[in-house]
């Protein structure tokens, strides 16, 4: 499914005196089974964003067309039911909001709701489960019970139950640790493999690199650059310095080297790039 958003406009608390306006003049597109990055400073919009996808906000001018539906204003609650079951959404610390007995009944929570059997129900939890890599003997367990990085598992496999079509992660490898992180950026390039649209919010560039085909940056509540990790990485210094943006940990180093002499062909977008490019530099290649 494409996401396409034009001129969207959006205030928190539009109409009030306390209005706020956050989105502006927004128009870009998320293509269909790509995974697009998102990334900005705090409070540049991001989350904000996204919740436009399935309408749990909506735009205060302008549309976002999912794709042959349309979003807008005037959608009301009851037209965004089909919408919420094609896109599901992983918010910051999803593993907040685990609440049943057993991580099966979680994760079985949403067929349900949208008016599967039991049985059938039950079939989408255990895909799921399996698909981010939750074993069969944790699934009768509390999701309490569970270390910090199997919630998280479990959180995610809560949206993935009900098979969405485009699938958005709000910074979803927040407090993981190396290796947790490293297992969630093979999930999303599975769900990236099985045809899925997905929305990647994150603040490490690293993970940028590691999955994105594409990346919005945001700043102050307007897009500011769209384009492939490597035209994006390959921008000026300062730019990223304005933006408040890192460079990926190899851009980082390329930066060091520079500045003691040693200037390489291009800025390298992780650690194997940068090795090649240090050899070329040294008549090693
Ligand atoms: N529920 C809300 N009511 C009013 N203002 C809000 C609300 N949620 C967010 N904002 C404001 O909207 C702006 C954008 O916030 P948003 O959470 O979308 O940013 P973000 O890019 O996701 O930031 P972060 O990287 O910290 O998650 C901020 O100024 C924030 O204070
Ligand atoms: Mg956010």
């Amino acid at each position: 499914m494409a996401i396409t958003f034009e001129q969207v406009n959006f205030s928190y608390g539009a109409g009030t005196t306390l209005a706020q306006s956050v989105l502006h003049d927004i128009t870009v597109d998320m293509p269909t089974g790509k995974v697009t990055a998102i990334v900005g400073q705090t409070g540049s919009g991001k989350s904000t964003l996204i919740q436009h996808i399935n309408g749990l906000l909506k735009p205060t001018s302008g549309q976002i067309r999912i794709d042959d539906f349309e979003l807008t204003a005037s959608t009301k609650e009851k037209e965004l039911v089909n919408l919420r079951q094609k896109v599901g959404i992983v918010f910051q610390f999803p593993e907040n909001q685990l609440f049943a007995n057993t991580v099966l009944e979680d994760v079985m929570y949403a067929p349900l709701n949208f008016g599967e059997t039991k049985e059938a129900a039950k079939s989408d939890a255990a895909r799921a489960l399996k698909r981010v890599g939750v074993s069969e003997d944790l699934w009768g367990k509390s999701p309490f019970e569970l270390s910090g990085g199997q919630m998280r598992r479990v959180a995610m496999a809560g949206t993935l139950a009900s098979n969405p079509s485009v699938v958005v992660m709000d910074e979803p490898a927040a407090g993981l640790d190396p290796k947790g992180q490293a297992e969630l950026l093979s999930i999303v390039l599975e769900l990236k493999n099985l045809g899925k649209t997905i929305i990647f919010i994150s603040h490490q560039m690293d993970h940028v690199v590691a999955v994105a085909d594409q990346v919005v940056v945001m700043n102050e509540g307007r897009v500011v650059a769209k384009e492939t990790p490597r035209q994006l990485f390959n921008r000026e210094l300062s730019w990223f310095q304005t933006m408040k943006l890192d460079l990926p940990k190899a851009g980082q180093l390329a930066e060091k080297l520079k500045e003691n002499g040693v200037v390489l062909s291009r800025r390298p977008l992780d650690l194997t790039e940068l090795a090649e490019l240090i050899n070329q530099e040294i008549g090693h290649e």
